[in-house]
């Protein structure tokens, strides 16, 4: 172990308010690596009004997806830093599109994700969910494109890394302690 340090890196799929942003701030303090949300970055982006701000506000509000490159570039970028290269990386929002699989697959070549979680929540305990929740985003419209996006563009990525066989389902159905210990008890066997 001289030297070199562990490092976990995992992506995480899951609908919207499945609890990936919970769950996956709980997993990444467990394990000492970054919770990278790039939902948590484009909000900030806005708060701030920099340019990816004014750029992403108008998607975020219909509850559409900011274009490919756009993401992929700001990954990219965040996963380049110090903390992320060296630890790892809990990533949660990314990759949501096959070009986005792709270019994820590709970023991390020389070192893939140890797995991809996919947080397993129906469709209708997450809409009660997110009504309770009252996110700014959160209108009754935007919530059902998101959830008519995910079906559409974001699940065929759980069968991609399914046949990659770095999958792992984790049902996310129960208390949030509940969840964490199915959540760092997969990830934890994943390191092997
Ligand atoms: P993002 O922030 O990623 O939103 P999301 O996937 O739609 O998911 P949420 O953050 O709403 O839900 P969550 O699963 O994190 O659940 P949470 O922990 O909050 O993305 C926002 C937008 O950014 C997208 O719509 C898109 O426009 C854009 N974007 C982001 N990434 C992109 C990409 N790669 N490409 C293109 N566009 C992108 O929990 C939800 C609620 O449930 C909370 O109130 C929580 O307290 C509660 N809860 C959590 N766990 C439990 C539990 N076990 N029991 C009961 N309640 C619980
Ligand atoms: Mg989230």
């Amino acid at each position: 172990m001289h030297g070199v340090p562990h490092s976990v890196r995992v992506i995480v799929f899951g609908r919207q308010g499945a609890g990936k942003g919970t769950q996956c701030a709980r997993v990444a303090a467990h394990f000492g690596v970054p919770h990278v949300s790039t939902g948590e970055i484009l909000r900030d982006a806005i708060a701030r009004d920099t340019a990816l701000g004014r750029a992403a506000r108008v998607v975020l509000d219909g509850g559409g997806l900011v274009e490919d490159s756009l993401m992929i570039s700001l990954v990219q970028g965040r996963l380049g830093e110090q903390d992320a290269r060296t630890r790892g990386y809990v990533l949660d929002g990314f990759p949501r599109t096959l070009v986005q699989a792709a270019a994820f697959d590709e970023m991390t070549a020389a070192r893939p994700a140890h797995c991809a979680v996919d947080l397993e929540v129906p469709r209708e305990v997450v809409v009660a969910r997110l009504l309770a929740r009252r996110r700014e985003d959160d209108t009754p419209e935007a919530i059902n494109h998101r959830l008519d996006l995910y079906e559409a563009q974001t699940s065929p990525l759980i069968e991609h890394y399914r046949s990659r066989s770095s999958l792992r389902v984790v049902d996310g159905v129960g208390t949030q302690d509940e969840v964490f210990e199915r959540f760092r008890a997969t990830v934890a066997a994943c390191l092997g």
